[in-house]
């Protein structure tokens, strides 16, 4: 169970080209893995992971696909078997977030978060879940967020439809470790607060409200996501499947 468990096996992390996903990919790279980086508009993001990748000695190829299309999601899989190999390691992390309170929230915005965060969970793990199993190894985690656990106490009612399709992630993550065990393990990484630029417009204001609120009194980095989504991964937590682990500084989940 060295640090480079991951020689000879092929990772997926969606949204990989910037913020938490990137973090994810210079890990896995870091343990051996050959890792795909998925992103849907920004290539040069991506492409400044894969250099980030390469400085850590990894090897990685780039593929542009929106996972809320199951199309693009399934033709990125067929890319990768072709360049990579059948993917062992598959990290559902691309998401958004829209905040909009309950006047401005409409259908379109529910669809629209539910398309990416949780349609497009769906169309990842189904179209990896065959290729695991087949090979009698695989490892999972979806990323959901701690919001998905406890609604959101800095802006009540602004993050409805993003919190509601973190609690979805969550049950899916256990309804999942039930159906693909034993071979495959399926876990989540719930995060709280982390520096990205999914959060970068919330105003000063919230951001000192939500670090008073937070025991550990700060907000969290990527790498600190990145590390407990490796350890999910690796054979460490060989005994954990179905789990959603928070990380958030204590955030939302101590009384
Ligand atoms: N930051 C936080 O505080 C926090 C807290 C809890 C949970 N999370 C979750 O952690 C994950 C990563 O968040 P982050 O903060 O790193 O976000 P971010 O900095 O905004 O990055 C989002 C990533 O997702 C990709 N993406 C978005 N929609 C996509 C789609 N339809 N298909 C493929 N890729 C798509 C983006 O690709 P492009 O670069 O091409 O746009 C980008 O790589 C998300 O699931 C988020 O909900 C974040």
């Amino acid at each position: 169970m060295d640090d480079k468990e991951f020689i000879g096996r092929t990772a997926l992390v969606t949204g990989g080209s910037r913020g938490i996903g990137r973090a994810i990919c210079q890990r896995l790279a870091r343990s051996g893995a050959r890792v795909a980086i998925n992103y849907v508009t920004n290539k040069s993001a991506a492409e400044e992971t894969q250099r980030l990748v390469a400085g850590e000695n990894g090897v990685s190829e780039i593929y542009c696909a929106d996972v809320g299309d199951p199309k693009q999601t399934s033709d990125m899989f067929d890319s990768i078997e072709t360049d990579l190999g059948t993917v062992d390691l598959l990290v559902t992390n691309a998401g958004i977030a829209r905040s909009a309170d309950s006047v401005s929230m409409s259908f379109e915005i529910w669809r629209e978060i539910m398309r990416t965060n949780l349609d497009g969970t769906f169309h990842q793990v189904w179209r990896a879940k065959d290729g695991m199993i087949e090979h009698g190894y695989g490892r999972i985690v979806c990323i959901s967020s701690v919001l998905g656990l406890v609604p959101n106490q800095i802006s009540p009612e602004r993050l409805i439809a993003y919190g509601t399709s973190k609690s979805a992630v969550i049950g899916f993550v256990r309804n999942c470790a039930v159906a693909f065990g034993p071979r495959v393990r399926v876990n989540g990484v719930a995060p709280g607060w982390i520096d990205t630029e999914m959060t970068e417009d919330v105003s000063e204001d919230a951001r000192r409200r939500l670090i008073d609120a937070t025991p550990l009194k700060r907000v969290g980095k990527t790498a600190e996501i990145a590390e407990l989504v490796h350890f999910l991964l690796s054979d460490k937590s060989s005994f954990t499947t179905g789990q959603t682990h928070v990380s958030s500084g204590g955030l939302g989940t101590l009384p």
